[in-house]
């Protein structure tokens, strides 16, 4: 399986998102990853529906879209008219198979996401209901912090059981990625892999094409 990037927007500059986007469409990026935070699930607040309509607007890209918002359960209407991947955190509050299917239901890829505090185990039984399952390899909240190596074994345990039971679900990793930990991440079995720093930088292309390159 040939290995996705999805660009994190969360630390660009909102005011040249839409050349940036059409500097990424044309480096070869797979989707966009959006991250709605709320400032309780997540210490920071980002930004919600009406940015990722105007995103859409200007792009063809697929979105991913990453909720980091308590009890999403009472969002996934809105978010689901927006989104083409829609995600949610384990954690979160909300009733998990549930709302998995109503994503499914709404038209869309549905994404279970787990947090470093989470065993992959834990969500085993989930998994038919899973299009993507995405393994943090950060405390979710904020970009540019350092790849956690605990979840690579995550990954390794998630890729065994997708691939033991016969299962169609991309594996996406998110936080920390660089030249450095992107490669692990592959070869612990992610398929997916989100970048924000990593992306948003001066190496723009360079850095997108090195993700699509492994
Ligand atoms: C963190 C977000 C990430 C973040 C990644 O909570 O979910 O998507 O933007 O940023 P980097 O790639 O800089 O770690
Ligand atoms: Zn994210």
């Amino acid at each position: 399986m040939a290995v996705k990037i999805s660009p994190s927007v969360l630390t660009a500059d909102f005011l040249t998102l839409k050349e940036d986007i059409a500097r990424l469409e044309h480096a070869g990026t797979d989707m966009l990853h959006l991250d709605v935070m709320d400032g309780i699930f997540v210490p920071n607040i980002s930004f919600g529906v009406p940015v990722i309509k105007s995103i859409k607007k200007h792009s063809t890209l697929p979105l991913d879209v990453h909720l980091m918002i308590d009890r999403p359960h009472r969002y996934i209407k809105e978010f689901a008219a927006v989104a083409d991947i829609l995600g949610f955190h384990y954690e979160a509050g909300s009733p998990v198979a549930e709302t998995l299917k109503e994503i499914r239901a709404l038209g869309c890829k549905s994404c279970l996401t787990i947090k470093p505090c989470t065993e992959p185990q834990e969500i085993f039984d989930l998994l038919p209901l899973c299009d993507m399952v995405l393994v943090m390899s950060v405390e979710p909240g904020f970009g540019g912090q350092s790849f956690m190596p605990s979840a690579l074994g995550k990954l390794e345990a998630l890729k065994k059981e997708i691939t033991s039971r016969g299962l169609d679900i991309d594996l996406e990793v998110d936080g920390g990625i660089n030249t450095e930990t992107a490669p692990l991440a592959v070869a612990a079995g992610a398929n997916v892999l989100v970048a924000g720093s990593f992306v948003f930088s001066d190496k723009m292309e360079e850095n997108v094409s090195f993700i699509k390159s492994l």
